[in-house]
């Protein structure tokens, strides 16, 4: 359809229609078993069921054909009903979840996942994800740390446009492609103690220098929507925020595209305490530009009457339906409204979607320690034991599209290397202690104790009889994710004990931990040879995995995100400030920021990771001293694969701006590179530094750099590397 048509579709539409493309209802409106992604309240009506302009949490091609077809003809104006859907790390095909796509540092790959996660659901009746989440995440106590790709804004910016441009492809119209959303607008990650839906207070240079960066960046790429987040922001709640929405969204990064509220969060406003209720919810989140209320009832229970009553104005009710016109016209849905999906068949997992799957798995895990060598395993007995060698549980909560039964377990990938009287296995004992809390609720298990008893003597016996112990352990997946904040990061006491009295016995122990967030990982290390860091990783977990475990495959990724050594240090980030009293690296220390018990900075740092060869980093240089405005640089070093295994390595680019009218952080990731090196070869890795990329929000409240001395740093992670200097002049 032309812009004229829509146009004039739009100026026949009745003020009833035309609210009402505007309100999202869940899709157990529609069939029963759809997918709640949050708190209910009460039944939509007959007519809001028949003109609402969209729908979440329903699947399936034949299911959505019905819906829609039942729907289209009851519509007055027989426009097409949008089927959205949480596809996020995954529809049947599961990747990592989203934190382990970060460490793959590979935006490409990244890129392809989108797409084939896209095509998938495409394939199933769905026509937009609620993807990407480009909030960042510097606090290991949000559980939804898990569905970002981490700290920092650089790499995250990296992520979200790749997944942008994955899901969405060159044109919407294709079948293959859906629309993407970037949520969650804004600062969802910055929230106090890292409770989760809590207020957020950022200073507008923070805000805009750190959390807002991947948001700018993935609206680039024009995705079809944005969604707003839960918190308030400096006591003003996302969703009834102009000046985030209408001044940051719309003026400044020009967003063009529909803007959707997060769950019943235009009615939260209420129990924020910054709306009086549903209708001056509804008041307000329309005069901060909100286009779809997703689910919480004020728009379509009041809207109506706002504009009737001439508060809301016809004219910005007619630009708010015309964006969401425009988004199903974008997807070819006047045209077909069953976007050719294939009724038959639908989505399911295919040995080119598996490939896809294993591969980013074997490229996101994170090797941590590897003392004498005990990885890869050796041809000799290894004992697979704890509560996630073979569990199909592998990917996070968001990924309930997925099947459990498509996953392949560690102990199933690892039965089709090694001869069976080469292997054991051992559950060694139950995901969690007696009364977790989850997401879903707490865990109760009657026998929990004899249970345990049973599990850990059989994981004796196996480990006695083994060379090798790989032991599995981690966070079960419904503890991270939306409303599992946490003010411990220790991995459960019953895995704790697991691995102590395992360790007792003195055979070799590679600590496998599967885990949504960073975990307090100093005394699991201490009593391990080996530890990897798998993430959730989907359906093709087992794989993946035994691909490093085996040497198949060296690991590459790199941490998205700092591990603490203690939860006390939360939120942690690498890209933190010198203060006036730095902490020296090394002698006396007192009266400087510091902690009189612990480090400063992280356990395993920002962009950490081990091979299984090592890199040698030399002739670290500039191309020039100083550079002016219009100029760029060349900054460039060698890395050697000094090991006897071929490997690839993550070579990064940190800047600091030394002086600045306001202070800036020690150091900020610009760029990374990540190449392939054969044993003995060497390759030059550089990167071009433009003035562009030394902006920042001076003390002038704008965008730019200042003149000034600039370190620079090519290496192997946040911490180390030789620093070089230049000038802007
Ligand atoms: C609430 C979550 O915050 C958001 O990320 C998700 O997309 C919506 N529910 C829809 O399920």
């Amino acid at each position: 359809m032309d812009k004229k048509a829509l146009e004039a579709l739009l100026s026949e539409m009745s003020l009833e229609e035309k609210v009402m493309q505007l309100v999202q209802i869940p899709g157990s409106e529609y069939e029963a078993d759809a997918e709640i992604t949050g708190v209910t309240r009460g039944q939509a009506d007959e007519k809001v069921k028949r003109l609402a302009g969209s729908t979440l949490g329903v699947w399936g091609s034949k299911r959505l054909k019905k819906i829609q077809e039942n729907y289209m003809k009851e519509h007055p104006h027989h426009i097409p009903l949008m089927f959205m859907l949480d596809v996020i790390h995954g529809h049947k095909t599961v990747l990592p979840c989203p934190l382990g796509q970060g460490a793959t540092f590979d935006p490409e790959a990244v890129k392809k996942g989108a797409a084939m996660q896209a095509k998938e659901a495409s394939s199933d009746g769905v026509h937009a994800t609620f993807s990407p989440m480009a909030d960042l995440c510097r606090d290991a106590r949000w559980g939804r740390i898990m569905e970002s790709t981490g700290e920092d804004k650089y790499l995250n910016s990296c992520m979200a446009t790749a997944m942008v441009e994955g899901y969405q492809g060159e044109d919407l119209k294709d079948p293959e492609h859906i629309a993407a959303c970037v949520k969650h607008f804004a600062a969802y990650g910055a929230g106090e103690g890292g409770r989760d839906y809590n207020n957020t207070e950022l200073s507008e240079h923070t805000l805009r220098e750190h959390y807002l960066r991947a948001y700018g960046e993935a609206i680039k790429k024009n995705p079809a929507m944005v969604m707003t987040s839960f918190n308030t922001i400096n006591g003003i709640p996302a969703t009834g925020n102009t000046f985030l929405m209408k001044k940051i969204l719309r003026e400044e990064f020009g967003f063009k595209g529909v803007l959707i509220s997060d769950w019943a969060a235009v009615g939260e406003m209420i129990n924020h305490g910054f709306a009086e209720d549903q209708k001056d919810a509804a008041f307000k989140a329309m005069m901060a530009g909100v286009d779809i209320d997703m689910t919480s009832g004020c728009y379509s229970g009041y809207l109506e009457e706002l504009v009737k009553s001439g508060e809301i104005s016809e004219k910005m009710l007619d630009e708010a339906v015309l964006r969401v016109l425009n988004m199903k016209n974008d997807l070819g849905l006047f045209e077909d409204p069953f976007r050719e999906i294939d009724m038959e068949e639908g989505a399911s997992v295919t040995e080119e979607s598996r490939k896809l799957a294993r591969k980013t798995v074997a490229e996101s895990l994170v090797l941590l320690e590897n003392k004498a060598q005990a990885l890869p395993l050796r041809k000799e007995r290894n004992a697979f034991i704890g509560p996630f060698v073979n569990t199909k549980r592998l990917q996070s909560s968001w990924a309930f599209s997925g099947e459990d039964e498509n996953t392949v377990t560690v102990f199933e990938a690892a039965s089709e290397i090694y001869e069976s009287g080469n292997i054991k296995f051992a559950e060694g004992c139950t995901m969690m202690d007696q009364d977790s809390v989850t997401a879903r609720g707490v865990c109760h298990m009657e026998n929990w104790q004899e249970e345990n008893e049973k599990l850990l003597s059989e994981a004796l016996e196996a480990a006695k009889w083994a060379d090798t112990v790989i032991l599995c352990l981690g966070e079960d997946s419904t503890q991270s994710g939306e409303a599992t904040s946490k003010a411990s990061l220790k991995l459960p006491a019953v895995q704790l004990k697991l691995l102590d009295e395992l360790s007792k016995i003195g055979k070799r122990i590679v600590t496998l931990i599967f885990t949504g967030r960073p975990l307090e990982l100093a005394d699991v290390a201490k009593l391990s040879d080996a530890m990897l860091v798998c993430w959730l990783p989907g359906t093709e977990g087992g794989n993946g995995v035994m691909d490093v475990l085996s040497g198949k495959t060296s690991p590459s990724g790199r941490l998205p995100v700092s591990f603490p050594y203690t939860v006390g240090q939360e939120p942690l980030h690498y890209d933190m400030y010198s203060t006036g009293r730095p902490k020296p690296a090394s002698g006396p220390s007192e009266y400087t920021s510091r902690y009189l018990d612990c480090e400063n900075g992280a356990l395993y740092p920002f962009g950490y990771g081990l091979s299984y060869t090592t890199f040698e980093y030399s002739g670290a240089s500039l191309s020039k001293e100083k550079m002016t405005s219009g100029e760029t640089l060349t900054a460039s070093v060698k890395v050697r694969n000094t090991g006897d295994m071929k490997g690839d390595v993550t070579v990064q680019l940190y800047i600091r701006d030394i002086t600045g009218s306001r202070v800036r952080p020690i150091r900020e990731l610009a760029g990374f590179k990540k190449i392939s090196l054969e044993p003995g070869s060497e390759e030059i890795v550089s990167f071009k530094i433009s003035e562009e990329m030394l902006r920042f929000w001076t003390a002038e409240e704008k965008w730019d750099s200042e003149p000034g001395r600039f370190n620079v740093w090519l290496c192997d992670s946040s911490v180390d590397g030789e620093t070089l200097e230049f000038r802007l002049d």
